[in-house]
């Protein structure tokens, strides 16, 4: 399904779409859900998660709340997140077997996920997991889990190999939860999985 030149890959909404480029929509972005994630238990979880859209953005100018969103990566030291303009802008992850996803409740973008060929290695067979970052304020509530399932969805029959390199233990736990495996050797990945051949 396309919405605004957008492919919505899963039950997707198009509040986010409507509202992203909005000043209010802005100012959405870093309001809410402190209090709830406080108080949050299981059960909230799995209804937090009902709520959660993931869409596929596939225009070249990307939502203005995103930039907020990599500014709170960047400013929480995780340097990589400051080369993803840049990387978008050079060749945005639009290809068969790449996407940027968004993940968004209502009006508030929540994570962000990238799949995309791997710039590290000469071999069209492999893609890379990328950019991978969910809000402070949204965290523990599945959103993560989410972007990296669908991110295996579009991967499978595109990418014989996956990789991507993390330095967090809790992100580490998630990736081999979904078939990842620990890579030893290897400089520019931590983490492989062999997929279905194309
Ligand atoms: C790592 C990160 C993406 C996880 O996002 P999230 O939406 O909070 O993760 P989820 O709620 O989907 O949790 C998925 C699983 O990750 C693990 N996990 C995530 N955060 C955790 C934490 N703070 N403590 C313990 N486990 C955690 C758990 O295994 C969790 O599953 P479970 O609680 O159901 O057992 C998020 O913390 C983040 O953006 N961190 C900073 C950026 C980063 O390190 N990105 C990864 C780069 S490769």
């Amino acid at each position: 399904m396309r919405v605004n030149g957008r492919q919505l890959p899963v039950g997707s909404s198009c509040a986010f779409g409507r509202l992203a480029k909005g000043r209010r929509a802005l100012n959405n972005l870093f309001a809410g859900f402190a209090v709830p994630i406080l108080i949050r238990g299981r059960e909230q979880r799995v209804e937090e998660q009902a709520n959660l859209d993931v869409i596929r953005w596939t225009e070249l100018e990307l939502p203005e709340g995103l930039e907020m969103l990599v500014s709170e990566a960047v400013v929480s030291g995780h340097a990589w997140a400051a080369n993803f303009h840049a990387a978008w802008r050079s060749r945005p992850f639009t290809n068969v077997g790449e996407a940027l996803l968004l993940a968004s409740s209502g009006t508030n973008l929540l994570g962000m996920a990238a799949l995309t060929a791997d710039p590290f290695v000469e071999d069209a067979t492999t893609g890379r997991l990328r950019f991978i970052y969910v809000r402070h304020t949204a965290r523990r509530q599945g959103v993560a889990e989410r972007l990296v399932r669908d991110c295996l969805a579009l991967a499978r029959g595109r990418w014989r190999t996956l990789r991507l390199q993390t330095d967090n233990a809790f992100a580490a736990r998630l990736y081999e939860r979904h078939g990842f495996r620990p890579s030893a050797s290897d400089p520019r990945a931590t983490h492989t999985m062999a997929l279905a051949s194309t």
